[in-house]
């Protein structure tokens, strides 16, 4: 039986159960279709989400603010420069008087512990839009869009190359484990994801069954690989490293030799924004193979479902 989601915070897919988390696809794919077939479900009536912005959003602003009118609801869009925190309020006086106006808190900011002590103290659910460390609202509509694509989520191998340190592979790492999907990272030396991060996702991993590696070899990395998944090399707020990650990172780029080994129905996929020519090229993202536009699409149903199951 589903157990209620409501007033739960979204802060990282590590929170949620394989069964949460299943509970947050099928209510993301029930809301797709009927919206296909023209019916609207507004079970968010007269609600507001509140939309907190340190760094800059195409997609995450844009499907959160669509989404939660078509639920009924109002999103205010919530500039951090605008904000009095800017000015030095604190987060947790922010966060007391959030909860005091609206039904819901999405930020997108720098530090996780930004977030964490929102949602600790704010008495209504708070949702992760991207922070350096994590972005599950990606990585969760990422699942339901793997799962349209390949209709399951084990024995697929999942293989990401680039940036390792990164906060999709990070989120990619708690998704594939939760759902019992391989992982596979392929970054050079120095630009592994986080240790902490993956300690924890192999806790998971040992329960679901999902293997997780981590590797200095791309080729090692995307060998046999259903999903190949790429981002940008230098993230929003480490711009500043970018000529230095050009070069570490070139021969991690997404291209059509290292395509060679990967499955022969393999899919590619990308957050985006991509910074085409860099860590992908234009013949693997503009290629029959390539997904990200239909990722883009999903992004707007999972943070329905997110937004309706708890808020
Ligand atoms: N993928 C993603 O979060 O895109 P935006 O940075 O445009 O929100
Ligand atoms: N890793 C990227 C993701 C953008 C959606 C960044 O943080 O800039």
């Amino acid at each position: 039986m589903a157990v209620t989601l409501k007033g739960r915070d979204f802060v990282s897919l590590r929170d949620f159960s394989p069964e949460e988390i299943e509970q947050f696809l099928q209510t993301a794919t029930a809301m797709k279709l009927r919206q296909k077939a023209g019916m609207m479900d507004r079970p968010l009536e007269g609600k507001t989400l509140g939309m907190i912005f340190t760094k800059p959003s195409t997609r995450t602003r844009i499907s959160f603010e669509v989404g939660i009118w078509q639920l009924g609801g109002v999103g205010l869009f919530l500039s951090g420069e605008e904000l009095q925190l800017r000015r030095g309020e604190t987060i947790e006086d922010t966060a007391k008087n959030l909860s005091r106006y609206l039904d819901g808190i999405m930020i997108r900011t720098f530090d996780q512990k930004d977030v964490d002590d929102l949602a600790a103290n704010s008495t209504i659910p708070v949702i992760n839009g991207l922070t350096d460390l994590l972005h599950p609202c990606q990585a969760a509509s990422d699942l339901l869009t793997i799962r349209e694509k390949k209709g399951q989520f084990s024995d697929l191998k999942l293989a990401f190359v680039g940036d390792g340190d990164n906060n999709m592979v990070h989120s990619l790492l708690f998704a594939g484990s939760k759902v019992g999907m391989d992982v596979s990272v392929g970054a050079p030396s120095g630009y592994e994801p986080q240790e902490s991060i993956v300690e924890m996702a192999a806790e998971e991993a040992a329960v679901t069954g999902s293997r997780l590696q981590v590797t200095n070899d791309p080729v090692e990395a995307v060998r046999g690989a259903d999903i190949v998944y790429a981002d940008v090399w230098a993230s929003m707020g480490v711009e500043d490293e970018r000529q230095e990650r050009l070069r570490v990172l070139q021969s991690y780029q997404v291209n059509a030799q290292l395509w060679e080994h990967v499955h022969s129905e393999a899919i590619f996929m990308h957050c985006l924004p991509a910074h085409r020519g860099e860590e992908v090229t234009d013949e693997i993202l503009d290629s029959p193979a390539s997904v990200v536009f239909d990722q883009a699409k999903n992004r707007l149903h999972m943070q329905k479902a997110i937004m309706a199951l708890t808020m």
